[in-house]
């Protein structure tokens, strides 16, 4: 029989998995993840997988963790990797056209409330490596912007420093890797790109659950997060929020719905057009625990193929007047809003 990289990492995985099944904390998703990765060594057990122990883990999506989301470096690193190489392919692109759209409208407008030249500052919650922020970019030359891009995992700042260096060596930008942030460092960026026609970048490897520990109201002008939330539990959800609420007047949040054609989109793709199996487990266990149109509440927007956007204003930040009352009408136009 031939053993393909496929199998041969399939194996490794599941007998990974086994041994972390013995500490208590990951046993839960550690047999989710042994379930998902039997299933995918062949594409009729995938299907079996799909239709009969799918809507049993809808019961306990709560405690669906992503292979990525396990204490296992090796894997981490290969699900990162592939999602930084499917994000630059026309198919991963398809994905976030949308979403980009909807957020350089929203920077646009926010440039237009606060009506000064001074450079608008962006922070990416889980960025991931930044590929959001350099369609941004690319959408928006000539918008003078700080971008600071947070991620929790260490291996992801190896992984901006690659993807941000073509733009760094163009001249286009300006990159660096934060040690520490807070208020004085989010100030002496934006003086930084005051006197520069280069985008300034920096990246900090932390946790955003953590943010309002460093940071205070009025320093941030817009923050996003894509994708984050699935990572995250109910209660670290609930904090994201109220962090959102406490430091930026407007937050972007977007992520995927819990559809069908989503799961059949990502299987199809993952299996035969961009064959990935890591991507396959980010992108199904990720999709279980997104939630379904009828459970978006707030101002929201779906957005094409299977995304939403929706907006979480700021609490008493400090140029929320009636001026900002009244752009606030602008901004959630074309949104619907559930209560
Ligand atoms: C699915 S990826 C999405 C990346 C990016 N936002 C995008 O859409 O391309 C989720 C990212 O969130 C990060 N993340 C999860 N929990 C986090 C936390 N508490 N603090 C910072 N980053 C976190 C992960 O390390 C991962 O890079």
């Amino acid at each position: 029989m031939i053993v393909t990289k496929r199998v041969r990492e399939i194996r490794e995985i599941i007998s990974d998995l086994e041994l972390l099944k013995l500490d208590p904390k990951y046993r839960g998703a550690a047999e989710i993840n042994i379930g998902f990765f039997k299933a995918a060594r062949s594409i009729f057990s995938f299907i079996h997988w799909l239709i009969f122990v799918v809507p049993k883990l809808g019961k306990i999506r709560e405690s669906i963790l992503e292979l990525a989301d396990l204490p296992l470096k090796k894997w981490q690193r290969k699900t990162h990797e592939g999602l930084i190489k499917y994000q630059s392919s026309r198919f991963g692109r398809r994905m976030i056209t949308a979403f980009i759209e909807e957020l350089c409208q929203i920077i646009l407008k926010i440039k237009e409330i606060k009506r000064n030249d001074e450079p608008t500052v962006v922070f990416d919650l889980g960025f991931g490596g930044g590929e959001l922020g350099r369609q941004v970019f690319k959408k928006l030359p000539d918008v003078s912007l700080v971008y600071v891009g947070i991620d929790i995992s260490p291996a992801i700042m190896e992984t901006a420093r690659q993807a941000f260096k073509p733009l760094h060596e163009k001249g286009e930008i300006v990159f660096q890797e934060l040690s520490i942030l807070n208020d004085e460092v989010v100030d002496a960026l934006r003086r930084e790109a005051s006197g520069t026609s280069k985008k300034v970048v920096a990246v900090w490897c932390g946790n955003i659950l953590d943010l309002d520990k460093y940071l205070s109201a009025g320093k941030i002008d817009i923050m996003w997060h894509a994708r984050v939330l699935h990572h995250l539990t109910l209660a670290d959800k609930a904090r994201l929020v109220d962090i959102c609420r406490r430091l930026s007047p407007i937050t972007v949040e977007m992520d995927d719905r819990n559809c069908f054609w989503f799961k059949f989109w990502t299987t199809l793709t993952t299996w035969l057009i961009y064959p990935d199996v890591f991507l396959m487990n980010g992108g199904i266990l990720s999709c279980l625990r997104d939630p379904t149109k009828e459970e978006l509440t707030g101002h929201f927007k779906l957005v094409s193929p299977f995304s939403y956007v929706r907006l979480i204003f700021g609490r008493n930040i400090c140029f929320q007047d009636e001026k900002w009352e009244t752009a606030m009408k602008t901004l959630v136009r074309g949104f619907a809003f559930e209560g």
